[in-house]
């Protein structure tokens, strides 16, 4: 189960990692695991989260504030009604409820509150430096600008450093099972408005909308010089996440935990160090995997990937990144040289600059 520390090219933190300087932090609710005892003492590591969908941070606490301030009515009648509904079969079934519970977000007021909520509640969580999707299509297509999103948004991120310590990236993802068509229309109007993205992503129904389908928009954001990342290998075949690589260039992958069912892939993704941001607790909701226990996470850091820890939706899936490394610990026993691995793997799998990496990195070793 080690053998990963031969193939691993990232250099490691060099010290022993200290013990526990930052545990619960404030303001976290309780771990869905069985709190282990020794839970409390576990560092919380400063991390990169390269893999958060910011529309999937609202809380039902947060949905219900937004309905309110917007003469919303929604379709549930209170907080247990809409907490009762995250039982999901696959990922369409969770989508759906994303794509309904996003109705609320109808001001830049609105988009700036819930970026500001994700951003102190990661903090707490580690997080230092975030990549952060967001969704224009699904705000286009309910008669919200451009401009509102991505302004209410971008607002937030404008002052993250300095009121969370996070420095960040945004990330525009498009909807794979709208057309490419309309990908690049919204691409067209993000690069008119000068917006303040640094990448882009794919999203949303993987099974029969294979990266191929959008060959010319990457073409066209590494063109405009964008960073490239795409979901594949989620719900997906492994095939999804070598056509990503090879049809679209592609420098990170989002999931890809299916790539475990082909061993050349597995060769080829160690040997390329690219970078894989799985999300354990997201893969048990939408039932990529039975129970977390049966999650390929350690296999895949035995294999050698470059493999990093993230929330996804952490609203719908039971936890931030804290609760995905705790929850993890509590199904593998995670020693601190896995946990330290992941964390030095986010951090260079991040499109940060070299410079902030290396403060991240530095922080990682004092501990
Ligand atoms: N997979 C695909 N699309 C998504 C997800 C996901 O986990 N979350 C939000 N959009
Ligand atoms: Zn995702």
């Amino acid at each position: 189960m080690d053998n990963y520390r031969d193939t691993a090219a990232d250099p490691l933190p060099e010290t022993e990692l200290p013990e526990a300087a930052a545990s619960e932090a404030p303001g976290t609710e309780a771990s869905e695991a069985e709190a282990p005892e020794a839970e409390a003492a576990v560092r919380i590591l400063p991390v990169a989260e390269l893999h958060l969908h910011i529309e999937g941070t609202l809380q039902p606490e947060l949905i219900f504030e937004l309905a309110e301030r917007n003469g919303i009515t929604l379709p549930y009648s209170g907080l247990d009604e809409l907490r009762g509904l995250y039982e999901f079969t696959d990922l369409q079934s969770f989508l759906d409820l994303y794509y309904a519970n996003m109705a609320v977000l109808q001001t830049e007021q609105d988009f700036a509150d819930m970026t500001r909520a994700y951003l102190a509640r990661a903090a707490a969580a580690g997080v230092r430096h975030a990549e952060i999707m967001m969704d224009p299509q699904a705000h286009l297509s309910r008669g919200v600008s451009l401009e509102t999103c991505v302004n209410g948004v971008a607002s937030a991120l404008a002052t993250s450093v300095k009121d969370f310590g996070i420095s960040t990236m945004l990330i525009a993802a498009f909807l794979r099972d709208l057309s490419e068509e309309s990908a690049l229309e919204v691409l067209d109007g993000l690069l008119a408005m000068n917006a303040p993205i640094g990448a882009i992503g794919l999203d949303s129904a993987e099974v029969g909308n294979p990266p191929s389908k959008f060959e010319r928009l990457f073409a066209k954001a590494r063109q405009a010089g964008l960073r490239l990342t795409a979901h594949a290998g989620e719900e997906g075949p492994a095939s999804y996440i070598i056509e990503a690589l090879d049809v679209l260039g592609v420098e990170r992958i989002d999931h890809g935990i299916r790539c475990m069912e082909d061993p050349d892939l597995v060769e080829r993704l160690v040997a390329d160090r690219i970078p894989l941001t799985v999300c354990p607790l997201s893969n048990v909701r939408l039932r990529v995997v039975d129970t977390l226990a049966d999650h390929p996470l350690p296999a895949m850091l035995a294999a050698g990937l470059n493999v990093s820890v993230n929330s996804d939706d952490p609203a719908y899936f039971g936890g931030y990144v804290d609760d995905n490394f705790a929850q993890l610990g509590a199904a593998f026993g995670l020693s601190e040289f896995d946990r330290a691995r992941l964390a030095a793997n986010s951090i260079h799998s991040s499109f940060a600059s070299d410079e902030r990496k290396a403060e991240l990195v530095d922080e990682l070793n004092r501990g």
